[in-house]
């Protein structure tokens, strides 16, 4: 690992922050223009910008964020990876991959969050089913339990002579934001290249890096971009959540982004169920973007924020000129967890 380590600290400046990235295979996904779901919605400049094609054991935006958390945080002495999520978590699943990659092991900490379903793919398949091959050790606990499983989790690998590194929910840091200030950067260029201006980006917001991240980057380039960040469960309202992170972003990064709390555009109308329950606007998006552009979302986050970006053109919130990016965030795999829900048997 100290290999690795040597090969890939130094990535760049940012405000006062030497930035230290560790590659997992995140940066340079495609940006595509989304023909079908463009005529569909009447919105001729909708792109998709393909995070689900990260690269790292089915992809998604986590690969990005652990790149940039790993590069400030990993250090040779780390031998495990630890964090926490939901049993079908996206996170938890690449956090596994990423150790492997290192050479580490890892335990994932994952709360069932829907202790009365017993469904036997939404235990076992999906993300569960990849953690298998990734071999993680997993503990399972109710919400309740969760902190409490987490602190012993630490404590025993500490008393076993281990020493974990801890990563946060969703590797939502600073740190691990500089992942969608770079997304910013690079979508912003490519679409350049393309001969577009940015005018919107409508990505899924659950522990809010993502979306503080692009709002940063846009920030940090000079460039007005609204950034819209649709949540998939409750608390639906995640202003407060995005700028406390923006606030520890700054002090990371010793910059000012001169963001507002208000400016802040935070989508709470399309949780469709709750936190993992795909309901009709969900499966209604899923099926557009899928028959229209060939493009796979999942139940939990991005099938509702694409609902969210049908809902906000419908509702005249963008105007159908606009350069907007759907950010496709991944979680395709947490897709197979629900072959035997009734959203996707009917
Ligand atoms: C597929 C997918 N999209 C979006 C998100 C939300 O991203 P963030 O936690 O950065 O808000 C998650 C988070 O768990 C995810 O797994």
């Amino acid at each position: 690992m100290d290999d690795l380590l040597n090969r890939s600290r130094s990535f760049a400046r940012l405000g006062r922050k030497e930035i230290r990235r560790l590659p997992l295979g995140g940066l340079g996904t495609p940006l595509e223009p989304l023909a079908g779901a463009s005529d569909y919605l009447r919105l001729p400049n909708l792109l998709i910008k393909r995070d689900d094609l990260t690269g790292l054991a089915g992809g998604g935006n986590k690969v990005r964020k652990l790149e940039f958390f790993l590069g400030e945080h990993l250090e040779p002495q780390h031998d495990t990876l630890v964090t926490v999520g939901a049993i079908q978590s996206n996170h938890a699943r690449q956090t596994a991959a990423a150790a492997a990659r290192c050479g580490l092991r890892s335990v994932l900490v994952l709360e069932d969050r829907r202790p009365d379903s017993h469904d036997p793919n939404y235990e076992g398949s999906g993300n569960i089913l990849l953690n298998r091959l990734l071999g993680p050790e997993i503990i399972r606990t109710d919400t309740a339990g969760h902190a409490t499983a987490l602190d012993q989790v630490l404590t025993r690998l500490r008393n076993e002579g281990r020493n974990p590194l801890f990563i946060p929910s969703g590797a939502s840091t600073p740190s691990g934001s500089l992942g969608y200030i770079h997304c910013a950067a690079e979508m912003w260029f490519q679409a350049s290249a393309l001969g577009l201006s940015i005018e919107n980006v409508v990505t899924a917001n659950g522990s809010a890096g993502t979306q503080a991240g692009l709002i940063a980057g846009f920030r940090l380039l000079g460039k007005d971009v609204k950034v819209w960040g649709i949540s998939h469960g409750e608390p639906s309202n995640k202003r407060g959540k995005v700028k406390t992170l923006l606030n520890d972003i700054e002090a990371f990064l010793g910059v000012d982004l001169a963001v507002s709390e208000e400016e802040i555009l935070s989508v709470g109308d399309y949780v469709d169920g709750g936190y993992g329950v795909p309901g009709d606007a969900t499966r209604q998006a899923m099926q557009i973007i899928a028959k229209a552009d060939g493009i796979i979302l999942d139940p939990v986050y991005t099938g509702k924020s694409f609902a969210g970006l049908c809902g906000l053109v419908k509702k005249g919130a963008m105007s159908r000129g606009e350069v907007t990016v759907f950010l496709h965030t991944g979680g395709t795999p947490g897709l197979f967890a629900y072959a035997n829900h009734p959203a996707f048997n009917s």
